[in-house]
């Protein structure tokens, strides 16, 4: 198996040498800046006799070295930079999506495509709509991660371990996050019988600053670390056929009363893709926020030109 990750950044070198690592095929690391994606490759090489491990990995800044990849990863794209607004970084990494997207259209037809740029769900909904491909090949990282920020929190607050915890987040992965406290169990158990309802509250909005309090402490550029372990494991339910329920950033067309554009729910995911979407049973007040962050994905991708 051929696997791409486009962006040679923090997040997709530390991918690719997860990718790599769990031995989930041959990886190629792409970056626009010439060298950068090369030196990291070979970097990530030379430590195959140390790991004890013959993998095979390769980065170059010619994007045609894509043809024939069975997974590409994007992460290719700008972080916010003080004094730059929401809107330039959307046209900045827009444009960005854009060539990448209709190079894969172009050089790997067939591949699954997993999104990571921000906006996120905006830029899964835009890299759809300019490949053209089936939205069960395309689709977003990012509740995801917030899950995993969500069940961590839980985790550390009641001092269990973080395997006994299962957090569910859904919906835009951004300020506008769905922590969902009723489906989050530990050990089966709901979380209700263990904290009350402030604490609850207090764990929901850690989770939705958490991104932020990550970047406030860098000073400089975004979370690395658990993004790419979030990207691993969607690797890897997709190249070892997992048939994993995961949460993803995916096209509804009619599920949650949602139709055509894209938005973080679960799935059930396996080698082709997305196999299916798995509607939870929400509130009133739950399904109402969904839709809303979905109407305003379609508005924002509707903006940019295909
Ligand atoms: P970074 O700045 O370290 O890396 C981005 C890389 O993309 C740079 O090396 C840059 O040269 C490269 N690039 C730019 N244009 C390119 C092009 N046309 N072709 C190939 N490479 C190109 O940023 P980092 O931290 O790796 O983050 C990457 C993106 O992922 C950002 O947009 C960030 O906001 C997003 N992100 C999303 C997460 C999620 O949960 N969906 C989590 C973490 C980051
Ligand atoms: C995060 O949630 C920046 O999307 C990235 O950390």
């Amino acid at each position: 198996m051929k696997i791409s990750v486009i962006g040679a950044g923090n997040v997709g070198s530390l991918s690719a040498m997860r990718i790599a690592g769990e031995g989930l095929g041959d990886v190629l690391l792409i970056d626009v800046v010439k060298g950068l994606a090369c030196g990291k490759a070979l970097d990530l090489e030379d430590a195959r006799p140390l790991l004890r491990y013959n993998y095979n990995i390769k980065g170059s800044d010619d994007i045609r070295l894509l043809e024939g990849s069975d997974i590409i990863v994007v992460t290719a794209g700008l972080a916010r930079k003080p004094g730059m607004s929401r809107e330039e970084l959307l046209a900045k990494n827009a444009q960005i999506l854009k060539s990448v997207s209709l190079n894969i259209k172009e050089l790997a037809s067939e591949a699954i495509v997993v999104i990571v740029t921000n906006p996120l769900d905006i830029m899964t909904l835009y890299a759809l709509k300019v490949t053209g491909f089936s939205p069960k090949r395309v689709f977003g990282m990012g509740v995801s991660l917030d899950s995993a920020r969500f069940a961590n929190l839980i985790a550390h607050d009641l001092g269990v371990m973080c395997t006994d915890v299962e957090a569910q987040v859904i919906g835009a992965h951004g300020e506008a996050m769905m922590p969902l406290p009723s489906f989050a169990k530990v050990k089966g158990v709901a979380l209700d019988e263990f904290m009350d309802e402030e604490k609850i509250k207090s764990l929901v909005s850690r989770t939705v600053g958490r991104g932020a309090e990550i970047v406030a402490n860098l000073g400089t550029g975004s979370a690395f670390f658990a993004p790419s372990a979030a990207i691993a494991s969607i690797v890897k339910a997709i190249a070892k056929d997992e048939k994993r329920v995961i949460g993803l950033c995916s096209y509804l067309n009619g599920e949650y009363s949602i139709k055509d554009t894209c938005i973080g729910v679960p799935c059930r995911l396996g080698k082709d893709g997305i196999e299916k979407i798995i509607e939870l049973e929400l509130s009133g007040e739950e399904r109402d926020k969904l839709r809303k962050s979905a109407e305003t994905v379609a508005q924002a991708a509707a903006q940019l030109p295909v």
